[in-house]
């Protein structure tokens, strides 16, 4: 049988057709656009990403026997806002989890309504880009849009929705929506009384691993597949990533350098910080995770490469990069605000401590450490909380850099695993379609039997030393430019 993972990222859709014994038979990705109406303001179309899921679907199944395509499932980018009225058209562009315009509605959230309460109801609080406080911004902003509202979905559900006709969601992505109760795994009454939403407005809640239905009859034509596939729930990109990478059941970790950076962190037992500074969340596997989430990763590198300095030679522009551990430069990684730990919608990026000596080598490894010391901001949230953790798994397009695994390494203080696919969400959305089919017994037994690790990068005792101390001065620059950034933003 063959299996479909979908991963509906930010810049592409990435589309894996996968065989039973967990082999990868054909890779697809089919980009389309992000539109920045306003600073710190991030949307798409949602028909851009069911057009774009199609036309790969297609490319993807083109060569294969069409009548073995048992399964479909998703990773998909987390709680962005896609709204549907009575005939279920999309109202409004989807707002996505990198849009910083909701910094009033949060506020409201976390210190009105109070992080007590928040935290009590959803196991979290209110962040920018959650889709609670992006309903409360449509509902004050744009009230004839809100008064639409028929169905509120997010983002890989609306794409079920097109495939299977039912309006699902599953447990990992609909934690990050601050309307969901993680512990009980249930929409929250409360938070749906504060967003003035009433749970028919809500998708039916599925375990990742479920099946919410088969492939509608037009669109099964339209693809040449049967109408027997089955559509399965999948789980947020992050939760999916981390089951194509094998972090599953409990103390596993795994780094995704994509469009954001995510340390994320398995655990079969429901856990909150006191301080929310990590996201509580269910995990795809049926259990937990902790995660902590930085807006702007890989991506502060393509901005860097591709809009800067004017290169796609990315490889060829980190072999200049020879002196690990000992750049004077310092680059924040803020370019669309920051989540994870700061929480602080109006952060900057910025570069500090160049002389008339800096190169521009100097200034690529800035941007390449100063994402690994700002996922260390989140890892060391964790160790606070008395996780230990030795190792990780790593995906994303960041991922496929040796120089960047190194500095993670080194930086973060962990043995780095690379596995033999680092395709993360749309592998992991594969393995759950497979597991829905019943290939496996569960999602655990899935890694355990189809993820490989191939290599592992260890840190050494003397980078880890000097990486210390560039640490231990990165973590000086937010707080010492944080009162600045309001009056420039
Ligand atoms: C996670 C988050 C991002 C998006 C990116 O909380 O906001 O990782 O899921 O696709």
């Amino acid at each position: 049988m063959l299996y479909i993972g979908v991963d509906l990222g930010t810049s592409a859709v990435k589309l894996l057709l996968m065989n039973e014994k967990g082999g990868i038979e054909k890779i697809v990705s089919r980009e389309y656009p992000i539109y920045f109406p306003q600073a710190g303001w991030s949307q798409q179309n949602p028909e851009d990403w069911y057009r774009e899921t199609i036309a790969g679907i297609k490319e993807l199944v083109s060569e294969c026997d069409k009548s073995q395509v048992a399964g479909i499932s998703f990773g998909g980018q987390m709680h962005g806002l896609v709204i549907l009225d009575k005939e279920d058209n999309v109202i409004r562009p989807a707002i996505l989890w990198n849009d910083g315009r909701t910094y009033k509605e949060c506020d409201y959230l976390n210190n009105v309504i109070g992080k007590d309460k928040l935290s009590e109801y959803t196991a979290n609080i209110s962040f920018t880009g959650f889709t609670a406080p992006k309903v409360l911004w449509i509902k004050n902003n744009e009230p004839e849009n809100f008064a639409k509202i028929e169905k509120i979905m997010l983002p890989k559900d609306y794409i079920a929705y097109m495939l299977s006709g039912v309006h699902c969601t599953d447990v990992s992505d609909a934690s990050g929506m601050l309307l969901f109760d993680v512990k009980n795994k249930c929409w929250s009454k409360e938070m749906l009384d504060i967003c003035g939403i009433k749970e028919s407005q809500m998708a039916k809640i599925f375990e990742s691993y479920e099946t919410v239905g088969t492939l509608k009859a037009d669109v099964a034509a339209e693809l040449g597949l049967s109408t027997s596939v089955k559509i399965v729930a999948g789980a947020g990109d992050n939760a999916a990533a981390a089951v194509g990478t094998g972090t599953v059941g409990d103390g596993n970790c795994n780094i995704s350098l994509g469009t954001s950076g995510t340390i994320f962190i398995s655990s079969k037992k429901f856990g909150v910080d006191a301080n929310n500074a990590l996201h509580a969340f269910a995990h795809a596997d049926g259990a937990y995770h902790l995660m902590g989430c930085m807006l702007s990763a890989a991506s502060c590198n393509k901005w860097w490469m591709d809009d800067i300095i004017g290169t796609d030679a990315y490889a060829e522009e980190q072999k200049k990069i020879t002196k690990l551990g000992e750049n004077h430069v310092y680059f924040l990684p803020y370019l669309m605000g920051e989540r994870s730990p700061h929480n602080d919608p109006n952060a900057r990026g910025c570069f500090i401590g160049m002389t008339m000596d800096t190169s521009r080598a100097d200034m690529t490894q800035a941007v390449l450490e100063g994402v690994a010391f700002a996922l260390r901001d989140s890892l060391e949230v964790a160790r606070s909380l008395g996780i230990k953790i030795e190792r990780t798994k790593i995906c994303g397009g960041g991922a496929k850099s040796p120089l960047w695994k190194k500095m993670i390494a080194n930086i973060m203080n962990l043995k780095v695993d690379v596995i033999a696919s680092e395709e993360g969400p749309a592998y992991g959305g594969a393995m759950l379609a497979a597991v829905a089919n019943g290939e496996f017994a569960s999602v655990e037994d899935a890694a355990a039997k189809l993820v490989k690790v191939i290599d592992t990068v260890e840190p050494t005792p003397e980078l880890v030393a000097k990486y210390e101390e560039r640490y231990q001065k990165f973590k000086k620059i937010y707080p010492a430019v944080k009162a600045l950034f309001p009056e420039i933003a």
